[in-house]
């Protein structure tokens, strides 16, 4: 690109490298991916637990730009953008922040890789149930904030040897959740949840070379009549594999099962002093959890459930891709990082990150008895505040530390910010932008996308990108 005699300037281009690795054979399934490239920001947010009053602690935030303190089902669906690449997906999705804590004590946000990779799971093996849409304003939780130790057996045993005591709600819910140690140049990573804790600094810096996959299975059997829950669990359970499997009594209709993945820049901190710890004060990933409200455009989500197009059927599971779904409107994934949410008025001058604690003052409790976090409002609270629908902050206390803005996927469409990532370690040439499985002939497939970040010169005054592709496509089993 460079032309002698031309002004020159340095600057960042990235190299995009697409990887599938298949990596275990599984039964057939219909999904797709739901990419929220984007962050909506990082507050002390959550309408389901903590309606109209700052949360106890901070979450990361992806969906629809009116989620605010307590968005109503209306003002979701009138939001103006979406962070994620369904434009008429208004829902909201929310988990914890992952931190890391300086040897001086100051708190600084992890950046996400790519954002957050919601999965619509929506057919398998089990008790044949048809698998129907949420309805508008249904909402719920997974996982369990306080929680800091893991309850079950160590190491958990594989499923065709789980007994009784491996299926209770508790046992599943707590299953359900996964920090993957990512090494794509080391052998094949772990399985999807099958590490439930959050390994220690020594490990990561060690062992997982391109970051650390936060994931959080949803409860997916319904009791067909309410959109919520006192306590936000109970109108859902787990089916008894999880993911999938058989539901138990009194939850008689099968909804789609949401699958968060998150992956967390940590190599930017290697061989940096200090440690990880999520934004509900927790080390151990024990108490990791996620939030759901689903604001789908009326109609959409049902009709995307049944097109073959979308999810494919029992004979051809399809890819996953959600650009294979002709139900779907796509965003680029430039336009989905634009989308930020308005912070709320409470919320303005809050740090939260380069803060000298967590937000909501959230302190450290590493267990393994459960967590007692005083200032965390009950779900009960009703402290009102000023003003939920505040201007609009000049400043932005809420944190977007997104560290691509790439998209992701073999239809890999553009690449936008030059170099954002707010990787730290000189000697770590590239990030790992999103990794992901779905489906081709019954083989699961590993996405992995590395983004290399190269330095070149060239005669533009603005930064250059230059994309490349490579796809390599191995086996490993064979169905
Ligand atoms: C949403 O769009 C409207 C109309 O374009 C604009 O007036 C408003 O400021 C936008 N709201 C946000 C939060 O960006
Ligand atoms: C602590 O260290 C971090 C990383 O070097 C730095 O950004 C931060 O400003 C320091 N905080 C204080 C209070 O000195
Ligand atoms: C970190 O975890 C590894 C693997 O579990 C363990 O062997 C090591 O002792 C731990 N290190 C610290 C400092 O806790
Ligand atoms: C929710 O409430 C039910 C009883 O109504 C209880 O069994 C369950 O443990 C509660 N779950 C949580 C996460 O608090």
């Amino acid at each position: 690109m460079a032309t002698p005699g031309v002004k020159m300037k340095l600057s960042a281009a990235k190299t995009i490298m697409l990887l599938l690795v298949a990596l275990m054979t599984v039964p057939v399934q219909g999904f797709w991916r739901h990419l929220c490239f984007g962050e909506l920001g990082t507050g002390r947010v959550d309408p389901i637990m903590a309606p109209g009053t700052p949360s106890g602690h901070a979450h990361v935030l992806f969906g629809a730009s009116n989620l605010g303190l307590d968005p109503t089902i209306d003002e979701l669906l009138n939001s103006n953008c979406t962070s994620c690449s369904i434009v008429q997906d208004k829902s909201a999705y929310w988990a914890p922040r992952m931190y890391f804590q300086h040897g001086n004590g100051t708190f600084e946000t992890v950046s996400t890789v790519g954002g957050m990779t919601v999965y619509y799971f929506t057919e398998g093996p089990g008790d044949g149930m048809p698998t129907v849409a949420f309805p508008q304003n249904f909402r719920m939780i997974a996982g369990d904030a306080m929680k800091r130790s893991f309850y079950g057996a160590i190491p958990d045993p594989p499923m065709s040897e789980w007994k009784d005591s491996d299926k209770t709600q508790q046992a599943l819910m707590e299953k359900a959740i996964g920090f993957n140690c990512l090494h794509y140049s080391a052998g094949a990573n772990e399985g999807s949840i099958e590490h439930h804790g959050l390994r220690n600094k020594t490990f990561i810096d060690s062992t997982c070379t391109d970051g650390v996959r936060a994931e959080l299975m949803f409860p997916s059997c319904w009791n067909g009549q309410d959109l919520d829950s006192h306590n936000h669990t109970t109108h859902v359970s787990y089916p008894d594999q999880i993911k999938y499997g058989n539901c138990p009594e009194g939850y008689p209709v099968r909804l789609p099962t949401l699958f968060y993945e998150t992956i967390y820049n940590t190599p930017a901190f290697k061989d940096v002093d200090g440690m990880f710890v999520l934004s509900n004060g927790d080390p151990t990933g024990y108490g990791y959890h996620g939030d759901f409200i689903c604001g789908w455009e009326e109609g959409v989500l049902d009709s995307a459930i049944n097109h073959p197009g979308c999810t494919g059927t029992p004979g051809d599971p399809g890819s996953g891709l959600q650009e294979s779904c002709p139900v779907f409107k796509l965003q680029s994934s430039y336009d989905a990082t634009q989308c930020k949410m308005e912070v709320p008025e409470a919320l303005q001058n809050e740090l939260v990150d380069f803060a000298p604690a967590l937000p909501g003052n959230v302190l450290i409790q590493a267990g393994p008895e459960r967590a007692v976090m005083p200032s965390h409002p009950a779900a009960s609270s009703s402290e009102s505040l000023p003003s939920t629908s505040g201007s609009k902050s000049p400043t932005l206390p809420i944190a977007t530390t997104t560290a691509t803005s790439s998209s992701a996927g073999p239809t890999q469409p553009e690449v936008t910010n030059p170099v954002t990532a707010t990787n730290s370690d000189p000697n770590t040439d590239h990030i790992i932008s999103t990794s992901t499985m779905y489906m081709s002939d019954g083989v699961e497939i590993d996405v992995i996308l590395i983004e290399e970040i190269v330095t070149v010169t060239t005669v533009e005054t603005v930064p250059a990108i230059e994309v490349r592709k490579a796809h390599l496509h191995r086996h490993r089993y064979k169905v």
